[in-house]
């Protein structure tokens, strides 16, 4: 058996918003204070697969890691680091995309979805699931925390895995993922509750970010769209709208959606939406200072990343090592 790890990515592509907060930061650190070995990355290589200003991106991955620091990764119990600064993920993935299939990674959803809006596209699109599995599999990552659309990309990386043990024999843990069970995995466009929170979303006011300020977070709350309806009540299939506020309600204030609706008792949802501004003020408020003050200090981030990536690479190259191996390179 291998011994548990879990590995996770972000991409530095601006701001994150609320979703990306409680459904991929705070697992992480949730994760890492359960004494979790966590190897977290900027997926600096991934967000090339659209296009990225170089100035813009350089700031993009500094945001992110003072965001990660004012969220609790603590770079000293996790290995916090960019994937561009260890060269065997990208080394590892053409070892991958050679055992891959065009068929295969063509055949998936996001793919589908995002090269069908573009006229060329760029090749990096089609194997960015190659090159996810390529970072879990150069940790020997055993544990994967996804949102349920991205367990079709872990897929990949299970077979990737199954291809290489029959080619080359026993090398790599299959990873598993890790759901979450509060519902953090999907939170909700504020202004199309049919749709997920997404950062490539063009409304503004779809998202919270976690720059916002308490009245901008109040504001964006109030034009939430909810439903004719003004009682609070949990109903995920039939009242989306209000039922992602009392997720986002419990998600900052650490309550079960019972709780939440009991405390919504005799409020309508225009009254509620205060509430849930008032919990989402003070869950965020204190990690957005940290964030902005860790900003300031562009050398100690600098200083974190270059620590972590020295750790990374000595846990790729051990790993790296025994691929070449077996593969006869
Ligand atoms: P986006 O869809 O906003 O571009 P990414 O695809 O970069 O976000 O996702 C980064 C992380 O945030 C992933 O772990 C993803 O599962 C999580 N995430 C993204 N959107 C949401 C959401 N609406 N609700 C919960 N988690 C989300
Ligand atoms: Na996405």
């Amino acid at each position: 058996e291998w011994p548990r790890r879990v590995v996770s990515g972000l991409q530095p592509t601006g701001a994150l918003h609320i979703g990306n907060y409680f459904g991929a930061v705070r697992r992480c650190v949730r994760l890492q204070d359960k004494g979790d070995d966590l190897m977290i990355f900027i997926a600096d290589l991934h967000s090339l697969t659209t296009h990225q200003d170089p100035a813009a991106l350089q700031e993009n991955v500094l945001d992110l890691t003072a965001c990660l620091l004012a969220s609790g990764i603590d770079p000293d119990r996790s290995v916090l680091f960019t994937q561009s600064s260890v060269a065997r993920h990208s080394e590892l993935c053409w070892l991958l995309t050679c055992l891959a299939t065009h068929a295969r990674l063509a055949h998936l959803p996001q793919y589908k979805d995002k090269s069908a809006k573009m006229k060329e596209v760029p090749l990096g699109l089609l194997l960015y699931p190659v090159l996810q599995a390529a970072d879990v599999l150069v940790y020997r990552g055993t544990h994967v925390p996804v949102g349920v659309d991205q367990l079709q990309h872990l897929q990949v990386a299970s077979q990737l895995v199954r291809t290489f043990h029959h080619r080359f024999g026993r090398t790599f843990p299959t990873p598993k993922p890790l759901l979450a069970e509060d519902g953090s995995d999907r939170l909700l466009s504020l202004r199309d509750p049919s749709k997920k929170m997404s950062k490539s979303d063009t409304d503004p006011k779809s998202c919270i970010l976690l720059t916002d300020s308490d009245d901008t977070i109040l504001l964006k709350l109030r034009k939430a769209v909810t439903d004719f309806t003004p009682q609070v009540t949990f109903d995920r299939e039939n009242r989306p709208g209000v039922s992602n506020l009392i997720a986002v309600h419990c998600l900052a204030a650490d309550k079960l959606p019972e709780e939440a609706v009991e405390e919504a008792d005799g409020l309508d949802t225009g009254r509620y939406k205060r509430v849930v501004a008032a919990a989402l003020s003070e869950a965020l408020g204190p990690v957005r200072e940290r964030a902005a003050a860790l900003r300031r200090r562009p050398e100690l981030l600098r200083d974190v990343l270059r620590h972590g990536a020295v750790r990374a690479r000595v846990r790729a190259d051990e790993v790296y090592e025994s691929v070449l191996a077996r593969v006869g390179l």
